[in-house]
């Protein structure tokens, strides 16, 4: 093999390498974030049937917090932020696009409330 192409693996490789670094970094940062305080409260929820939201009461996932459950579990914990906007925001934006009185959808600290953090140890299953 020539030296020019095998200096150009070498610079692929070091770049692969700083990709998969950056990658690792990012996903620790959001592993390792705080969990923030939500605002939420059942009463203005009383017309959601439990099971939309509770899947762990009816698929043996465990019974704990929801935010606690989600943020303990790396795997988990890096969708967090997706799966629970794609649950609460998407609803009160359906909600909200039908002309009916919803949940936040635009204001963040309608559900954040950013003064209060939990630091949450990662657990590997
Ligand atoms: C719109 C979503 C939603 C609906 C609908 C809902 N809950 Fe909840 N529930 C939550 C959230 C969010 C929490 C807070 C969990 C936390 O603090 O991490 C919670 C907490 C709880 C808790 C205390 C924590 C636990 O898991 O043991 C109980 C008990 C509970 N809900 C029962 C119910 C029952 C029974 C129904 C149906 C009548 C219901 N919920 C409907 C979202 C919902
Ligand atoms: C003890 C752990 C645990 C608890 C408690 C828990 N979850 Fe989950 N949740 C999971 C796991 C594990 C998955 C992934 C399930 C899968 O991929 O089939 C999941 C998936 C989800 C998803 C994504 C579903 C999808 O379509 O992929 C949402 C949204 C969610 N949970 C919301 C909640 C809410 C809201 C609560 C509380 C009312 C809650 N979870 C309580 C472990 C938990
Ligand atoms: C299936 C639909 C649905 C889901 C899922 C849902 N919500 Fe709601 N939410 C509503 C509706 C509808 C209202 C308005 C109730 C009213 O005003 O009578 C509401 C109201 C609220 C309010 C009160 C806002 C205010 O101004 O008082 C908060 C906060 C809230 N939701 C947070 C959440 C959070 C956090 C989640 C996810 C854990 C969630 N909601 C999931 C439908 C939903
Ligand atoms: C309808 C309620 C709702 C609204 C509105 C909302 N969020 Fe969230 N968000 C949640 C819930 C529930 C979680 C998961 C629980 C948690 O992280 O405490 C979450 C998670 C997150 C996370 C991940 C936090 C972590 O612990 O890893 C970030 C970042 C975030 N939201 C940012 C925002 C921003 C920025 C806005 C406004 C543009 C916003 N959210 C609006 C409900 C909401």
């Amino acid at each position: 093999m020539s030296r020019r192409s095998l200096s150009l693996i070498a610079v692929v490789a070091g770049l692969l390498a700083l990709v998969a670094g950056i990658r690792a970094l990012r996903e620790h940062a959001i592993v390792s974030a705080p969990l923030t305080a939500i605002v939420f409260d059942h009463q203005d929820h009383f017309a959601v049937k439990c099971a939309t939201c509770h899947h762990n009461f009816f698929d043996d996932t465990g019974r704990d917090s929801c935010y606690f459950c989600h943020k303990q579990r790396p795997e988990l914990a890096l969708n967090v932020q997706r799966d629970f906007h794609t649950l609460c925001r998407d609803c009160h934006a359906q909600v909200a696009n039908a002309g009916y009185d919803s949940g936040p959808v635009r204001r963040c600290d309608g559900c954040h409330d950013w003064s209060v953090t939990q630091q949450v140890v990662p657990v590997e299953r």
